[in-house]
């Protein structure tokens, strides 16, 4: 052994040879098993409704070494239990691998992925996801499915809440963090669990936003926008991948040689394992592309697409008819088998195959934890108007508040979607972080007004209890609305919690309008009619329309779904001990005809009229990208470059000062934004190509750098068919979003 070597190279010879060894022993249909991953929903204590496995089907796949993998199991002692199954069930005693989706939490909720994009601090989700894997494997979860890292431009699209909104820049840089979190320093690193950054690829562009439906995507859009934070966390080191659903340009993404082979593996290099989206391997069928199961298993697994996911009756137990009928090689089993097992010893399953059960639950209940989800819920916030400093409220001179809305006092809305294993008793609603905060000398008081709205169809999720809103009894709707009024006439401010409830966005989740739902307009139409100052804070996952609020109500705040510790967050922040520095990380339209609308377009044929494109609304968004106010006031300045003319595969650095004009400390989001002004193609009006997070004291400046390097000015070339790097002119601004003013250009030279 050379003394070049390092621990890792010793550790990989040492995982290469036992992975050779195991493969050596193993039946076809043993090497089917490990390449298959069952849900398992019918556990005898689960908390699930009816399932739709058949009872036993994942134990009796776990006895014959059938099920490699598992997903959903959160109980440590059923983790336990299933562990057992899969070891004595396989001949070498390979231990199953549990994937889970631990999007936003496990038990401590974090808010969702869009909001904590909108804190653009990249340390804040890199904590957050570093507590999330280690309560993950506490309870023995190798493997979250996150993050979720699609660029959604269509806010009809529901999964919108899970990404990081528009961008390739902060969507990359989201991506990176949250794979750091995840998996902390290497793969399999104590307390940490594999990263699965999803859907490759290009899950987002949805057509009509309508989710799972096609995605028609240009080379260009996606090598410019919705490749670039897969390569993120791929560089990051994420351990697995995971496919998409639809159709990609006409190849289903699960299915697709040039996404999985040729980019993923063979350009970026990644060496990790790949899973299909849940029955996306069947699904290859259903999209008319492979003839039958077992077509659907060989070119799956011929495209590399290592494990499947499956609900039921599995394509990959068609592999040894598969291989035997020559529809698939045996090598390119192997090549998936061999990608599982090392994955598998990579996370020292072989050593500690089964969890501490007592010690799960003293992590569970960390109380470390929900400080980090209380400071992550303030950071994600967004003040999107704050009319006359109505905020911060001064408790001292505050008599009484009226909470109103319905999702004020929900704690299953406040946790947001794509969670399973919370507590509900320590979710700590708006309501009762106002209660918290401010009972022992004002008088918060509490009315719903409106009764939750409900979905037009079932959601997927209804089968987990507790997912939709109980439509209240004998709720007399009128004189609920009147008492609400009557409440907020009565009282100093009036805090109104509308949105949308959590079942309404998410998978499968997708709208055709972005309207509050139900008579939430109108509760708050009636609560501003008081002349008591209103306060609403939004509780979302994706732009709605606010247009008549954005006239008549003095503050908006974007609380988003805050998580476990949402409530007590937004205490802070509107009592002011905390000052919001959120940004929104994607352009707010002003109503759901405008959408796609996107801050990074080009310029067209009489750029002037851009406004009125419509004639009936304006076609420039509510609120831009990047946008977001303070309590502190920032001041920009001596924007300066530190060359104005470079070689073009050179590096040049942008410096600026933010000075904190305001009487109250605060965080700023500085952006930089780059457009070329000419060249091989026509680039974007602007595009984000920096940005830093930094906290201003009243009254004190900061200076911030930012570089722009060649991979910031690098993009896909359509005419070219490849990366370009122009000489050109360069316009940059710096500034608090995406319409910043303050510029200056420089030129890069062949
Ligand atoms: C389907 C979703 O598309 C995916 O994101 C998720 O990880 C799996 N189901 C497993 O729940």
């Amino acid at each position: 052994m050379s003394p070049a070597q390092t621990q890792d190279d010793r550790d990989d010879a040492a995982i290469r040879a036992r992975v050779e060894d195991l493969l050596s022993q193993m039946t076809l249909a043993e090497k089917a098993g490990q390449l298959t991953q069952y849900f398992s929903l019918g556990a005898p204590d689960a908390t699930v409704g009816p399932s739709p496995q058949a009872p036993g089907e994942v134990e009796e796949a776990l006895a014959r070494g059938g099920a490699g993998s598992l997903l959903f199991v959160t109980d440590p002692a059923e983790t336990n239990r299933l562990q057992r199954l899969a070891v004595e069930g396989s001949r070498q005693g390979i231990p199953a691998l549990f994937g889970f989706d631990v999007i936003h939490g496990l038990r401590t909720i974090f808010p969702v992925p869009i909001a904590m994009a909108a804190s653009w601090d990249p340390e804040t989700m890199e904590r957050g996801q570093a507590v999330a894997a280690r309560e993950a494997r506490a309870v023995g979860i190798h493997w979250t499915f996150a993050p979720m890292v699609d660029i959604a431009r269509d806010p009809r699209w529901g999964r919108i809440v899970e990404g990081a909104g528009e961008d390739p820049h902060l969507g990359a840089a989201v991506a990176a963090a949250q794979v750091r979190g995840f998996q902390g320093e290497r793969l399999g690193a104590p307390e940490h669990v594999i990263a699965g950054p999803k859907h490759f690829a290009g899950y987002g562009a949805a057509v009509g936003g309508r989710d799972y439906d096609e995605v028609e995507l240009s080379d260009s859009q996606l090598w410019n926008v919705y490749l670039p934070p897969f390569k993120a966390a791929i560089e990051a080191g994420a351990g697995n991948v995971m496919t998409a659903y639809m159709d990609l340009n006409g190849i289903p993404a699960s299915g697709n040689q040039w996404l999985l082979t040729d980019v993923l593996r063979q350009q970026w290099g990644f060496e990790g394992f790949l899973v299909s989206d849940a029955n996306a391997v069947r699904s290859l069928v259903t999209h008319g592309f492979a003839a039958d199961l077992a077509d659907a298993a060989a070119r799956a697994v011929d495209v590399g697409l290592d494990l499947e996911m499956a609900m039921s009756d599995p394509a990959y137990t068609r592999l040894p008819e598969a291989v035997e009928a020559g529809m698939v090689s045996v090598e390119a089993v192997d090549a998936c088998v061999r990608r599982v097992l090392k994955a598998k010893l990579r996370m020292g399953l072989f050593e500690q195959p089964y969890v501490d059960e007592e010690r799960a639950h003293a992590v569970l209940s960390d109380p470390a934890h929900r400080e980090v989800a209380r400071v992550a819920a303030q950071r994600s916030a967004v003040l999107l108007r704050n009319e006359g400093g109505l905020l911060p409220l001064d408790a001292a001179g505050l008599g009484s508040v009226a909470v109103l809305g319905p999702l004020a006092d929900s704690q299953r809305d406040t946790l947001g979607p794509w969670v399973f294993d919370y507590d509900l008793d320590e979710t700590v609603t708006v309501l009762k972080g106002l209660q918290d905060r401010l009972g022992g000398t004002t008088e918060v008081r509490y009315a719903p007004g409106v009764r939750p709205a409900q979905r037009v169809f079932p959601s997927m999720f209804d089968m987990f209890p507790g997912n939709t809103p109980p439509d209240p009894e004998g709720f007399d709707d009128d004189a609920e609305l009147a008492r609400a009024v009557d409440l907020a006439r009565d009282s100093d401010v009036a805090v109104v919690v509308l949105g949308e409830w959590q079942q309404m966005i998410g998978e499968a989740a997708s709208r055709s309008s972005l309207e509050l739902p139900g008579r939430q307009l109108e509760l708050l139409q009636a609560v501003v009619a008081t002349g008591t100052p209103v306060v609403l804070l939004v509780m979302n996952g994706r732009p709605l329309d606010l247009r008549w609020a954005v006239q008549h109500v003095p503050a908006i705040l974007d609380i988003w779904y805050p998580g476990s510790q949402g409530g007590a967050a937004v205490a802070d922040l509107l009592l002011g001990d905390v000052s919001p520095g959120g940004k929104l990380p994607f352009t707010w339209p002003r109503s759901v005809g405008q959408v796609p609308m996107v801050y990074a377009h080009t310029t067209s044929h009489e750029p002037e009229k851009q406004a009125t494109r419509y004639w009936d609304e304006e076609s420039t968004p509510l609120f831009p990208f990047g946008f977001g106010l303070s309590y502190a006031r920032f001041r920009y300045s001596d924007l300066v470059l530190d060359r104005q003319v470079l070689p073009v595969g050179e590096s040049l650095t942008a410096s600026v000062t933010v000075t904190n004009e305001g009487d109250r400390d605060g965080d700023e989001v500085v952006q930089l934004y780059l457009h070329q002004r000419h060249g091989s193609a026509s680039r974007p009006v602007r595009e984000l190509k920096g940005f830093q997070r930094v906290h201003v004291a009243a009254g004190a400046s900061r200076t911030v750098e930012l570089t722009i390097g060649p991979d910031e000015r690098r993009y896909w070339n359509a005419a070219a068919r490849d990366f370009v790097l122009d000489a050109s002119t360069f316009d940059v601004w710096v500034g608090g979003d995406s319409t910043a003013a303050l510029a200056t250009t420089f030129s890069s030279e062949a």
